[in-house]
């Protein structure tokens, strides 16, 4: 796929085939990731937890539906089969560093998923979630990261659509 189709084809998705996505296609999505731009190329200040286990992601789903409750969704992360969490070291200095990394990271991942025909949705609310430490145990972040935002990845279950190419934002160019 040309990058701008992957770019018009790439939709939040919100329901999900109950099949797992390959090893091969979550390798992709995780070395597209990998190529990311990081502030100060500090990878290290990442870590990457990818969930498939069926138990913990339904025990997710039921802590998101807990902490968010006017979310009202029957399972906020859509039946997906894996979910992708981005921890990041928190820096004092530079305190959204961790946050932008994580957005360029996702958006990568995304964009590659949409590539190769994988599903996505880029979601903030599981963070809701992962207060609980028992959750939070089972995910095991290690020590001293803080997870920012997660993914949903599977086999869409919506048909796909194609973005008109748009600026939807107010815009001043300086000429
Ligand atoms: C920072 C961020 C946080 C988001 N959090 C959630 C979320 O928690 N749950 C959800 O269903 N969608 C979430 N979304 C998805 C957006 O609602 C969606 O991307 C947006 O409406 C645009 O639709 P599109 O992705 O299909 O183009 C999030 C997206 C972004 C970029």
């Amino acid at each position: 796929m040309e990058t701008l189709d992957a770019l018009k084809y790439r939709k939040a998705v919100r329901k999900y085939k109950k099949e797992q996505i390959k090893d091969t296609e979550l390798e992709t999505i995780l070395a597209a990731g990998g190529i990311a731009p990081v502030g100060m190329g500090d990878y290290a200040s990442i870590h990457v937890t990818v969930v498939q286990n069926p138990e913990i992601l339904k025990k997710i789903s039921s802590a998101v539906k807990a902490a968010v409750p006017e979310m009202n969704a029957p399972d906020p992360i859509y039946g997906a089969p894996t979910l992708v969490v981005v921890s990041s070291k928190p820096n004092e200095r530079m305190p959204t560093i961790g946050d932008f990394n994580t957005g360029c990271i996702l958006e990568n991942m995304m964009i590659a998923a949409t590539d190769i025909g994988v599903g996505s949705i880029f979601m903030l609310l599981p963070v809701f979630a992962f207060t609980d430490p028992l959750l939070v145990s089972k995910l095991k972040i290690p020590s001293g990261f803080k997870p920012l935002a997660t993914m949903a990845l599977g086999y869409s279950d919506e048909p796909a659509v194609s973005k008109e190419l748009k600026n939807k934002f107010e815009t001043t160019i300086l000429r």
